[in-house]
């Protein structure tokens, strides 16, 4: 979406109910799938960030992100996991609430993780109503290509918006040899994009398109009449996805596809080691932080 489609990110929040309008440009109050649509034919990109608590939810929402999806990247990004393979549907219940609550423009997406919908249509129809019913995620995330149709049939026509998740799928990784850049050959790249319009066709609102070759991510864009959204695609997707802790620099390492918009893990670390100085030199509290009654 255009930049000014969005709330002023510079100045103090914004109501989305009131966002600043480009002449001409209607706004949505709330993204919603159509207007996913409605960027991929006006050539806006979408942007989209993963995010677990209603802290970051709040200032990403206001910063104007279009989706906010709630990964099951929980796992090894806040919860200390290894990989995503642990993350249960209990412990996603919490994020996705607590994103959902906050967040007034963006759309949230909840992922499924592993083993909560693979099973079959009706496992995935029962995992998504609970992140809906009990969370209030608008879309779900799963990870799969056309062997997964009849469950993004059943769950559009069961009214719950489906975004699809091809390329490098992280709960394959034992599959897939670790992370690795797929749809390098043409026979995977044809796969790929079988895959992509095999989901698009059942319903699908949205594509993620993780760490393909950019060539193969254009030719799936080119294809498909819904958004792709990369992340490790390159420029040519409809729109682009990190992970909220590359994007911002949390932690010391990145991912080659991830550019570091800041360096708020060192700000943190600064920030925590003057407070702790300030408390062992009794500079804190001052007498301004005092009640004397
Ligand atoms: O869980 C996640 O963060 C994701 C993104 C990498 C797209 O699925």
């Amino acid at each position: 979406m255009t930049d000014t489609d969005r709330p002023d990110s510079a100045g103090a929040p914004t109501s989305p109910a009131a966002p600043p309008a480009a002449e001409g440009v209607p706004v949505p109050k709330r993204v919603r799938v159509h207007h996913l649509r409605q960027a991929k034919e006006r050539g806006e990109a979408l942007t989209m960030l993963t995010a677990y608590d209603a802290v970051t939810a709040r200032i990403f929402d206001e910063a104007g992100i279009d989706i906010l999806l709630v990964g099951d990247s929980i796992g090894d990004n806040m919860l200390g996991h290894p990989t995503t393979i642990p993350v249960t549907v209990d412990e996603m219940i919490p994020a996705v609430r607590a994103v959902a609550r906050v967040s007034r423009r963006a759309l949230v997406v909840a992922d499924l993780p592993f083993g909560s919908y693979e099973a079959s249509p009706q496992q995935c129809l029962a995992t998504a109503v609970r992140m809906l019913k009990e969370a209030g995620a608008h879309a779900v995330k799963f990870e799969g290509g056309a062997h997964l149709a009849e469950h993004v049939r059943l769950l559009t026509r069961s009214g719950i918006p489906v975004v699809g998740h091809l390329g490098f799928t992280p709960q394959a990784e034992n599959l897939l040899g670790g992370k690795r850049v797929q749809a390098r050959d043409n026979d995977a790249a044809e796969q790929l994009v079988a895959d992509a319009l095999a989901l698009a066709d059942a319903g699908a609102v949205a594509v993620v398109l993780e760490m393909v070759p950019a060539p193969v991510a254009e030719r799936v864009t080119e294809v498909l009449a819904v958004p792709t959204i990369g992340i490790g695609a390159g420029p040519g997707c409809d729109g682009q996805v990190l992970v909220w802790t590359d994007m911002a620099g949390m932690t010391g390492w990145s991912p080659r596809f991830a550019q570091r918009f800041g360096e708020v893990g060192a700000e943190l670390y600064r920030a925590t080691r003057a407070y702790a100085r300030a408390v062992r030199e009794r500079a804190f509290p001052a007498p301004e932080h005092t009640y004397e009654r």
